[in-house]
């Protein structure tokens, strides 16, 4: 099985009958998220996406990354949110941890901060070579990426002149916003996204697939995963629906005072992942006092730092090991003759062989410590693999919220916090609230 989850660890927690008692619940749930007239129409189209993939845009997403691939040295990916941690993560995952390769055109990011030093360094690091610029910004209203996008602009105006406009690319909505007027008024290249697909689930549209497709990732293989995934996950029977019953695990965890999930992997490719995923969940469960605070950590390395706190802190963490059963690459240790560290008994073993039982004797003694493991296994670092990752994790993302009764598809939480920005930076129609906050904080 490409991907598949283990939750006999969890039966010291949960029992079966406890899980069964949500089957009707959970199946309710799924016939109403798959149903034409679901009440959420407009934020659920991300469900069949990969199944009603547009050839044609797909086609036009590798034309056009090959132009940036002949023609330029960088694409810069502006966004923020779900507008890039996606094709962070899955660039992050399959690109190597060293490379001296300069063939090949990079993708950094921008308007995912809003600190002055990355901006100037960024506009340093592109001197002298040839640049691309992919905005991506579905409300094209959000700040961070908007105050990135008007300094690069500026710059790519003094630099190319007209011949600007061919390397601005725009993604977003596909009627509203800023950035759409922009494409209509002023001849930009622009993708769409669905308009009833949000950030935190756009990873398989061109939000995602263009900056992969320019970073050489196979984004066919990435669809055809989450094509594969889309009709695996589609039974409204959470035994036979790892998805269902990773949700329901977690709220049921949840529910006996487990608030904390921490997703592990022993493969430190996988950080950006988590950070995808810590978004999705996050943003789609964080709200009305409820949801489980997602974590992440690469092992062994974070086990000589929070390991400690994991085996025998306070109890309210549950963990969801990532395991990854073949590698592409890998070492093996060989016999040395004076044998000067102790060593030669891990004569012939491979990296991926110790790793392996690095992350065996961390699940029992975790366990030990009681700590939930649900385990995950992929079962190679891939495309196609990644693809049913994702769209696994969205599909869970979605029943775990609406299990716990929140909606998975909006950030009233987000909006908060940008309010008050927009406000305390003088933005006109604010003016009230910014009074209100400006004697709060001289107080
Ligand atoms: O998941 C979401 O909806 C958010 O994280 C958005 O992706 C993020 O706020 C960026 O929004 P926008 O693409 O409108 O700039």
């Amino acid at each position: 099985q490409a991907f598949s989850l283990n939750f006999s660890l969890l039966s010291k927690f949960i029992n079966e009958d406890e899980k069964f008692k949500y089957a009707e619940i959970i199946s309710n749930i799924h016939e109403e998220m798959h149903a034409s007239t679901s009440k959420d129409k407009g934020a659920i189209g991300w469900i069949d996406l990969a199944l009603k993939q547009n050839r044609e845009e797909v086609d036009r997403i590798l034309s056009v990354a090959n132009e940036i691939r002949d023609k330029s040295a960088v694409l810069i990916v502006i966004g923020i949110g779900g507008s890039y941690l996606g094709a962070k993560a899955v660039q992050d995952a399959l690109s190597p941890y060293f490379s001296k390769q300069t063939d090949k055109t990079e993708v950094i990011y921008a308007g995912q901060n809003m600190s002055g030093a990355y901006i100037n360094q960024l506009l340093q690091y592109i001197e002298n070579r040839e640049v691309y610029v992919n905005v991506i910004s579905k409300s094209g209203t959000t700040l961070e990426p908007a105050i990135s996008f008007r300094v690069i602009k500026s710059y790519m105006e003094k630099r190319y002149g007209e011949e600007m406009k061919n390397r601005i690319i725009l993604t977003t909505d596909p009627t509203n916003g800023l950035l759409r007027k922009l494409a209509k008024e002023e001849g930009f290249r622009s993708f769409e996204v669905p308009a009833d697909v949000g950030g935190r689930f756009s990873v398989l549209t061109p939000v995602g697939l263009f900056p992969l497709a320019v970073g050489e990732i196979d984004i066919k293989a990435l669809l055809d995963g989450a094509k594969q995934a889309t009709n695996d996950l589609m039974i409204s029977n959470f035994k036979e629906n790892e998805a269902y019953e990773y949700a329901l695990s977690r709220y049921l965890l949840e529910k006996k005072g487990y608030i904390l999930e921490i997703m592990a992997s022993f493969e430190p490719s996988l950080r950006n992942v988590f950070e995808w995923w810590k978004q999705l969940f996050g943003e789609s469960e964080g709200k009305d006092g409820k949801g489980i605070f997602p974590v992440s950590v690469t092992y062994t390395t974070d086990l000589h730092s929070i390991g400690q706190y994991v085996q025998a802190g306070k109890r309210q963490i549950f963990e969801t090991i990532l395991h990854i059963r073949n590698q592409k690459e890998d070492h093996t240790l060989k016999y040395v003759d004076n044998n000067f560290d102790q060593l030669n008994f891990l004569e012939n073993k491979t990296f991926h062989d110790m790793n392996t039982i690095a992350k065996n004797s961390t699940i029992l003694a975790h366990y030990d410590g009681e700590v939930p493991v649900i385990q995950v296994e992929m079962n190679q670092l891939d495309e196609y693999h990644l693809g049913y990752l994702l769209y696994f994790f969205q599909k869970a993302c979605a029943m775990s919220a609406y299990l716990s009764g929140v909606n998975p598809f909006d950030q009233p939480g987000v909006e908060s916090y940008k309010n008050n920005i927009f406000a305390l930076l003088n933005k006109p129609g604010y003016e009230s609230i910014k009074e209100e906050l400006e004697e709060r904080l001289d107080q």
